[in-house]
């Protein structure tokens, strides 16, 4: 996108000066609060000297500016403010600032705002230069030390607490940091506590903060976090660094949870659990967030970004960390099953589409708009390659040497690779193309076997991307094992290394040809094409020893047959309701396993994979078939059912574990299934019966996909109506469920719901979100999906530009479809364009998803 506000990669320079100290000193006020500055700044001597000092600052009223004592009349514009050179000591002074802000109207949850009567910071990226003049970019780091004035009975900022009175706390903060892990709350708040003892015998005092009614909601939480902290020291041997670690719950917030320094805040939603209110899937992002935020503490706050386009450096290597995390807590099987679904669903829809960047750009106009899949999840991706080319041990040698070099710097990926690198004694050159060039590779293969000699070919295509038309090959980490057709493995599993366009691998000395199991674990975040046999995907499903190639054969099988079913009038044949019938019965795989292969592909999966082989996709003709195979799995599996409920019934109180939680999964699938052939009796039974929100909700998700469960509904309503979290399952689900051509109108009357607050994020999210989520509906021929979503981003937008922009990307995949489809979608973009007054966050997304 070619910008004249856009920031560039090649453009940066390190600060004119260093900030060695912040001292702030906040005077709280719903409409005016004072915010005191005192930064000890000096030149930085790696710049040229007599340089201007520009600070950034947004929508700050200045009351007072001096340096070393001396007031000065300085005029902020739009963006900041820039003290002249001939104003400033050419050594080390003191800079001196006061404004005055208003956090109760902060809509836009950026900055300092207020949330329900209490207030609390959100800095990362650009938001606290909302609350004073500042260098506001990661590479300026600094120790801050933060006098809180207010009413509230809690006062937090980051740091130890250093001394407090009545209505004040005063926090030291020993690290340096950048102004993005800068957070302050206050409120009255509650906490459930704890102690933890680190690898070296230091106590920590851990806090998880509130509203009063919520304490009892924070176990799970809590569990996560201490578990989280012994992880990191055992696996990655880092120990937490303060003497406090606090955790705050908001209602209000635009994302999941954010890892300031010692004071992480956090979307309630991803802290308060009890088995009536959370789900399995609840209890399990819960603890994957705390864990996430929690490994920040090192990757990402002790060694943080030079610039925003390393924002995967830290994001990247975190999540990776988590899924390494959840997948020791739980299975990795499972995790890695889940992960790659994930993927998919976001990531390569993300690089199949306009919206297609590196996962380290060159470019943006709006930071926030980078926070991406592609990011995150590609970014985690490829460090999980890095570890297959170097091995566990060679990766375990570059991240110490990664903390060891890097510790108290804001480092680059150039710095992640030298690691990796000198460690290992690997040339990176090549793999660095993972960082800079965007794209899902697609991987071809074939293979044939001659006397003895089995052979794999491999070619890879680098497809065209916005602004990268032609690129490199890519090093692919292709892990591979050989089968015997008795089901034997000849070949345990093998990492080979592509690193041209086409390569051969031959293996020798092999009695019959072996069937191939190719890209084990998703050894390789590409698109496999290889022209498998239905047989031999059965064969692989039902002998594979890679438990991720295992449910790929089956999810194979299925995204087949559904093709054949949407393009041809294929009919349902015997050969995928017989290898899904064996799944479902076989004891000896781990229950959340066989959920998982049960689960049918999803329909905007589906349009991807039809998309990608140059089909059209039809979203009503993939919403019928996919519920055509719902049902004849239903019918083929309708004696077994009952029994198999039966037997995953779960004696005693609801644990909140991977073992129980996969049980329930798998009961509910196949609840689910026996729903749709004996009209709900069972679910309705079981919607009675549940004790805990996984069975509440899963039960009431059985009856809506029938139809039926209007009476459930209100039930629900009627017993959870003053709790928002769980509120928000109930707004969700009635749209998720409804049929794809009354899935606009269904959202459309629940947008005059008494409690659709349209304000609060997570409320949006499980309405609008909820019909960009809905595949049919959304693309729903009528186009009304498309308005209705467009209507309530211009209506969001102006408030909360960032929320609106990222929940723009439901409209990303447009290009895939007809014609038709094509131009409401472009008029519902160009329409946002032409409003008055949009922001630069949904401008850029509006601009790059109608291309140049
Ligand atoms: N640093 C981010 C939070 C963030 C994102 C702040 C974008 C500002 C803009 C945090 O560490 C994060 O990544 N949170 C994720 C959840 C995580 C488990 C992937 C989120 O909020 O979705
Ligand atoms: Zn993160």
């Amino acid at each position: 996108m070619t910008d004249a506000r856009a920031i560039h990669l090649a453009d940066y320079q390190p600060f004119s000066h260093l900030i060695e100290h912040v001292a702030l000193t906040f005077h709280l006020s719903p409409n005016a609060t004072r915010v005191q500055a005192r930064l000890a700044v000096r030149p930085n001597p790696a710049r040229e000297q007599g340089l201007d000092l520009r600070l950034d600052g947004e929508g700050l009223r200045l009351v007072r500016l001096a340096v070393d004592g001396r007031e000065l009349t300085v005029q902020p514009d739009e963006t900041g403010l820039t003290i002249r050179a001939a104003d400033l000591p050419d050594t080390a002074f003191v800079l001196e600032t006061e404004v005055e802000i208003a956090p109760e109207g902060n809509t836009a949850l950026e900055g300092l705002y207020m949330s329900r009567g209490m207030y609390c910071t959100q800095c990362e990226a650009e938001g606290f230069r909302k609350i004073t003049f500042y260098p506001d970019r990661p590479d300026v780091m600094a120790r801050f030390r933060v006098r809180v004035n207010g009413d509230h009975p809690v006062l937090l900022s980051n740091g130890n607490l250093v001394d407090q009175g009545p209505g004040w706390t005063e926090w030291d903060d020993p690290w340096p940091k950048p102004a993005y892990l800068f957070a302050l709350v206050a409120g009255d708040l509650r906490a459930h506590s704890a102690t933890f003892r680190t690898l070296s015998g230091r106590d920590v005092a851990l806090n998880i903060w509130v509203r009063p009614g919520d304490e009892g909601r924070c176990a799970y939480a809590m569990d996560s976090l201490i578990r989280s902290m012994k992880w990191d020291e055992q696996v990655y041997g880092r120990e937490y660094d303060l003497d406090i670690f606090n955790i705050v719950a908001v209602d209000d917030f635009n994302m999941g949870a954010m890892e300031n320094k010692g004071l992480n805040i956090f979307n309630s939603k991803f802290v308060l659990a009890s088995p009536e209110t959370a789900t399995d899937d609840d209890f399990a992002r819960i603890e994957a967030i705390i864990a996430h935020e929690y490994f920040h503490n090192w990757t990402g706050n002790r060694i943080t970004c030079r610039d925003w386009f390393q924002l995967c450096l830290k994001e990247g290597l975190t999540v990776y960390r988590d899924q390494q995390f959840t997948g020791d807590m739980r299975s990795h099987a499972v995790k890695r099953i889940e992960d790659v679904l994930m993927l998919r669903a976001r990531q390569f829809r993300e690089d199949q589409g306009p919206l297609s960047h590196a996962v380290r750009p060159e470019s943006y106009v709006e930071i926030n708009n980078f926070y991406t899949a592609t990011i995150y999840e590609k970014g985690a991706e490829v460090i999980g390659m890095l570890r297959r080319l170097v091995g566990d041990d060679g990766y375990a040698r570059a991240l110490d040497l990664y903390f060891d070099r890097h510790d108290g710097q804001a480092a680059t990926i150039e710095d992640w690779l030298c690691v990796f690198q000198d460690a290992t004694g690997r040339d990176m050159t090549q793999f660095k193309r993972w960082y800079s060039e965007a794209g899902t590779p697609r991987l071809k293969v074939s293979d044939d076997f001659n006397n003895d000699t089995y052979t794999l070919h491999f070619e890879q295509e680098n497809p065209a991307t916005p602004g990268q038309p032609v690129k490199g090959a890519k090093v692919l980490p292709i892990a591979v094992g050989l089968l015997n057709p008795n089901g034997d493995e000849v070949l345990p599993t093998t990492v080979l290394e592509m690193t041209h366009m086409r390569q051969s691998f031959a293996f020798e000395g092999l009695a019959t040809r072996p069937v191939a199991s190719v890209l084990r674990g998703f050894s390789a975040p590409v698109v496999l094409e290889r022209a498998v046999s239905a047989e031999e995907r059965a064969f692989l499903l039902a002998h594979d020893t890679d438990p991720f190639n295992k449910w790929e054969a089956g999810r194979a099988l299925a995204k087949d047959l559904l093709a054949r079913m949407v393009t041809e009038g294929a009919a349902i044949g015997p050969g995928w309701l017989e290898a899904m019938a064996r799944v479902a019965q076989d004891g000896s795989l781990d229950p959340a396993f066989r959920a998982l292969c049960l689960r049918l592909p999803s329909e905007d999966d589906m349009a991807q994979t039809q998309h990608a082989a140059g089909h059209v996709p039809d979203p009503a003709g993939i919403y019928a078939g996919r519920r055509r195979m719902g049902d004849a799995l239903a019918r083929r599996l309708a004696p077994d059912l009952p029994g198999l409920i039966a037997s995953l019934a779960e004696p005693g109180p609801f644990t909140p574990d991977a073992r129980a939680a996969g049980r329930r999964a798998l009961r509910l699938a196949a609840l689910s299934l026996l729903s749709r052939v004996d009209g709900g009796t069972a679910a309705r039974a079981a919607y009675r019966a549940a004790d805990n929100m996984t069975e509440e909700v899963g039960a009431l998700s059985c009856l809506l996909d029938i139809g039926q469960g209007a009476e459930e509904l209100a039930r629900f309503e009627a017993r959870w109506r003053s709790d928002r979290n769980v509120m928000d399952k109930w707004f969700a689900l009635q749209i998720a469920y409804a049929a794809p051509d009354r899935a606009a109108e269904v959202t459309q009357t629940l947008t005059q719901h008494p409690d659709f607050d349209w304000k609060n994020p997570n409320r949006f999210r499980s309405v609008i979100g909820a019909l960009s989520g809905h595949h049919a509906g959304f693309h729903h021929s009528s186009g009304a999906g498309y308005a209705l979503v467009a209507e309530w981003l211009l209506r969001l937008d102006p408030l909360n530009p960032q929320t609106a922009a990222r929940m723009s990307t439901a409209f990303d995949t447009w290009p895939r479809y007809d014609a038709d489809r094509q131009a409401m979608v472009r008029e519902a973009l160009q329409r946002m364009l032409a409003t008055d007054g949009l922001s630069r966050d949904l401008t850029e997304m509006a601009v790059r998803m109608l291309g140049d």
